[in-house]
Order: structure tokens, then C-alpha cells, then sequence
């Protein structure tokens, strides 16, 4: 079964981009995935194609109107498309591992952009989006992060990536940053490699890796050991749940 993205952008030039390289692209190549970037310009109905407005309340910028957004979405999404929709914006939960495993797992994803100041809440809560933050920084839009996003869903899908290139010992699998990396030479401008590295005792490589991993997340990331983060996030609704109109 393909893994199905479907973009639903101001800007679907900016798709596959980075995203039709390297391990996501020759996956996609495959078919162990599919993107497709839609214009939700193409979803107004109005002679000037309007898709946005000012926000009431007054402020700053321009809102993207939940009638168009909504029939973006019903464009994109056949009747029976359980895949959830993931609307990026700063306001969101943040993004990490759990949430890449739960989405990568699934059929899929239908990705909304927001430009402007955002997107009108109505829509976002009428279809249930999980709104996702990619980073505590604002993006010009939701393009950048979609497109993080779905590389780190992608690498999951089974085949996309080699056996070389194993998920499994890498930074955020056990909730600690990733041990250090050493190749040939053995030296390199009078620095060696960390002689535990060259001893070929498997044990005492996994303990040291381990003791490097526990003090970089340390030094680094504090807030990975909190019982919270270890124990995951609070319990949320299944992807898939469509919230019910007013
Ligand atoms: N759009 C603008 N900033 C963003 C962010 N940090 N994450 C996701 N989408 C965004």
C-alpha cells in the first residue's frame, strides 16, 4: 500500500522540492509513497479567486476562509479517506518522534498550509485538524513544515530506507540525543577516536554510547528526561476522529 500525502497549498510550487531528492525521493520513485500539492486557490469561487480576508476583531494580515479551506479539504479527500488532516501553524503541538511513528503508520496524510496570519478556527475544529507546530520560530507558512513533516514520517515507511540506515539506535527512539560518530582515520589532526571505539568489545561500546547519550540529553535537552516527556504525551483523541459541526 502507498503512503499518500496530499498538500494543500497557496504555493504547490514548492512541491516535492527537497522532498523529490535523496532517500524521499527515490522511495517516492518506487511508489512506497505519493505527494500530491494542490492550490487551494483553485477551491474560491469567486471571479478574483479571493481566498482570504480580514480577521474580525480587526488586527494585522489576512485570514484564509474557512469556506474555501473546507472545500479544499472535500476536494482533496474521496468519500472513505480516513487519513488524518494536519494543519501546520505555530500555534500547534509540537512535533516530535510519537507523532511521526502514529502518522507514518498510517495511510497517510492530507497537509493544510496556512499563509497570511492563519486560518479561519471554525474549519480547522469543523474537520477535526491536529494543528502541528514544526518549532518554536515562525515560518512565513506552513509549506517548510509540511514538507519536515513528511520527511520524517517517509524515512519510516518500510523500504525507504536501507538496512544501512537503521531507525533504531538514533536520537529520540529512547527519548535521548544520539551518541557521537567516529569514521577513519583513527586520527585526524592529532585528535583520536575515543579509544573504547577501537577496543571490539561490544559491551563496553554499548555502555560508553550509552553514557554519551544520557550526557549530551543532559547538557543539551534537560526537558527529554522529565517524567513527562519519557512517559509521553497526554492521552489525545485517535487521528482519525472528524469533529461534528455546530
Ligand atoms: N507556519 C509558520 N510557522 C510554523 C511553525 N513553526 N510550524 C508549523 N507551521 C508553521
Amino acid at each position: 500500500m502507498t503512503w499518500r500525502a496530499t498538500v494543500l497549498t497557496l504555493f504547490p510550487g514548492m512541491f516535492p522540492g527537497p522532498l523529490g531528492t535523496s532517500l524521499a525521493g527515490r522511495g517516492m520513485e518506487r511508489g512506497l509513497w505519493s505527494l500530491e500539492a494542490r492550490d487551494i486557490r483553485a477551491s474560491a469561487t469567486d471571479r478574483h479567486r479571493t481566498v482570504d480576508d480580514t480577521p474580525f476583531g480587526g488586527g494585522a494580515g489576512m485570514v484564509l476562509r474557512p469556506d474555501v479551506v473546507d472545500a479544499a479539504c472535500a476536494a482533496a479527500m474521496s468519500e472513505g479517506d480516513t487519513r488524518p488532516l494536519v494543519f501546520l501553524t505555530p500555534r500547534g503541538t509540537p512535533l516530535r518522534q510519537p507523532l511521526v511513528r502514529e502518522l507514518a503508520s498510517g495511510p497517510g496524510a492530507v497537509l493544510l498550509c496556512g499563509r497570511y496570519e492563519g486560518v479561519d478556527q471554525r474549519v480547522v475544529e469543523a474537520r477535526g485538524m491536529i494543528e502541528v507546530s514544526v518549532g518554536d520560530y515562525v515560518l512565513s507558512g506552513g509549506e517548510l513544515g509540511a514538507m519536515v513533516l513528511l520527511d520524517a514520517c517517509v524515512r519510516l515507511i518500510p523500504g525507504v530506507m536501507g538496512a544501512a540506515e537503521s531507525a533504531e539506535e538514533e536520537s529520540f527512539s529512547d527519548n535521548l540525543l544520539e551518541y557521537p560518530h567516529y569514521t577513519r582515520p583513527a586520527e585526524w589532526r592529532g585528535l583520536r577516536v575515543p579509544e573504547v571505539l577501537l577496543s571490539g568489545h561490544h559491551a563496553e561500546v554499548a555502555r560508553w554510547r550509552r553514557a554519551q547519550s544520557e550526557a549530551v540529553t543532559r547538557e543539551r535537552r534537560p526537558d527529554l528526561l522529565s517524567t513527562e516527556q519519557r512517559q509521553g504525551p497526554a492521552p489525545r483523541a485517535p487521528l482519525h476522529s472528524a469533529a461534528s459541526p455546530a
